[in-house]
């Protein structure tokens, strides 16, 4: 029963270093089963998702050396099976990169559906759409994608819908397929650029990703290779969110500044000032920030992953802001845990209206996901009071040592394990 307890009020100020990108991590990780040498990622970040991952891959036979937090040596040499159980596919979404990568190695794989999630249903049809192209049998059977095929050959596939991990897992496979594969309609995050760019050190022959053209020569096969995971665009971009509602000033660390372009002009146009070099950022909020519109959109458009944390800053700016959610049909649930804090948002379909508060008071809320998790926690940063965050879990799924790293920053902040610790804490807070 995790959950953060907050005291708000005191800005944030100071310098934070940023963990490699989760959902980098997490297709890179599948595809590294695709050789049978020995892979080293490095700036792995230490988040359950990715553990949750690497005990996926140890349990179909893949040899998983943890040499440090941030290091991992990866072995495809033994899998045993090319099913991926339903536990992995419950706790994360993202094991369905390891369809794409074990087609790639073995032209067959069995991996659970993955459900919807608190965003929205998240359907995996281009998925599929883009293996069938490359000549892949693929069937739901009781609620497993099975997958074979004898030989996987190039396509020209133009995608639907712009799909980060459609992108990804096509990729992966077509890396392996004979001949020539195009992908039309491509997404362009960066974190499909480092997928990208890891499989090529392996020895694939990718080109055009980041745009949203990219061709793949297949080729016979994939060797080892040492590879570092691109810093976590989300993770800054949460921390810049909380210098920007508590009127702190933050140094980000190990960032890539091209990435946070999006967030940096928001940032800018409400009234911070957004500073960078080569690989930091830095956020001052001296003064109330103004409204402003925001719609989300496929890198480099303003990220959906920024969402959240974006509205709990505008639900204290200065005037009445617009908030459009263009990717998933259901990333609002966390307003109705704002205005238990005294925020006022009305959201009418893919859109919030926000009126902008002085301040927000602590309260009791719940994160409804990882993302809406992050923004309750900024939010409880700038309030008046103590904020208690529940289900935390979710936050700790792409959040390395978060409330460590909000200490550092000056926040009072402090993880709670047991309802002993939450009563004491309501004692000394006088609830
Ligand atoms: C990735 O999810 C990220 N997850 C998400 O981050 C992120 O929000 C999303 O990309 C968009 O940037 C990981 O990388 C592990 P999509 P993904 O396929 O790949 C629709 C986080 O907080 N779609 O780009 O699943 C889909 O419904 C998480 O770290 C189809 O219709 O997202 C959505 O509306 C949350 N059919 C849109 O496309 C498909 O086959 C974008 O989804 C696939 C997707």
């Amino acid at each position: 029963m995790e959950k953060y307890a907050i005291r708000g009020g005191s800005p944030l100020v100071g310098e934070v270093d940023i963990a490699g990108a989760k959902n980098a991590a997490l297709p890179i990780i599948s595809a590294a089963i695709m050789s049978n040498e020995t892979v080293t990622l490095e700036n792995l970040p230490d988040v359950n998702d990715v553990n949750v991952l690497l005990e996926a891959i140890q349990r179909i036979g893949a040899g998983v050396d943890r040499v440090d937090r941030h290091t991992v040596r990866i072995n495809g040499a033994h899998i045993k099976g090319y099913s991926v159980d339903y536990e992995s596919m419950k706790k994360i979404r993202a094991s369905y990169y390891l369809l794409g990568a074990l087609l790639g190695k073995y032209n067959r794989a069995s991996v659970p559906m993955p459900g919807g999630c608190a965003i929205g249903s998240r359907p995996i049809d281009q998925h599929t759409k883009g293996f069938r192209a490359l000549g892949v049998r693929i069937e739901n059977e009781s609620g497993y994608l099975v997958a074979s095929c004898d030989q996987m050959f190039g396509a020209h596939i133009f995608m639907d819908v712009v799909s980060v991990g459609a992108t990804i897992n096509i990729m992966m496979a077509a890396c392996r397929a004979s001949g020539r594969t195009i992908i039309e309609n491509a997404a362009k995050e960066p974190h499909v650029v480092d997928a990208a760019n890891f499989l090529n050190s392996m020895g694939a022959r990718i080109k055009g990703a980041g745009t949203d053209v990219i061709r793949i020569q297949g080729v016979q096969e994939l060797h080892g290779c040492t590879y570092t995971i691109v810093p976590d665009m989300i993770e800054a971009g949460t921390y810049m969110m909380a210098a920007a509602a508590t009127k702190g000033d933050i140094v980000l660390r190990n960032v890539i500044p091209k990435h946070l372009e999006a967030i940096s002009a928001k940032l800018r146009e409400i009234g911070c000032e957004v500073m960078e070099a080569d690989d930091w950022v830095r956020v001052v909020a001296s003064r109330r920030l103004s409204s402003t519109q925001v719609k989300t959109l496929p890198y480099p458009g303003f990220p959906t992953d920024m969402q959240p944390q974006m509205a709990a800053v505008l639900a204290l700016a200065n005037g009445t802001s617009i908030v459009k959610e263009s990717i998933f049909e259901s990333r609002f649930k966390y307003v109705d845990e704002l205005a238990r804090m005294g925020a006022n948002i009305k959201v009418e379909g893919n859109a919030a209206m926000i009126i902008g508060v002085d301040r927000f008071h602590g309260a009791q809320v719940a994160s409804p996901d990882l993302r809406a998790g992050a923004a309750l926690v900024i939010a409880g940063l700038s309030a008046e009071g103590i904020t208690v965050v529940d289900d935390i879990g979710y936050i700790l799924r792409g959040y390395e040592d978060f409330d460590e790293k909000l200490r550092l920053l000056g926040a009072a902040i402090e993880k709670i394990h047991s309802e002993a610790e939450l009563r004491k804490l309501e004692l000394w807070m006088g609830v």
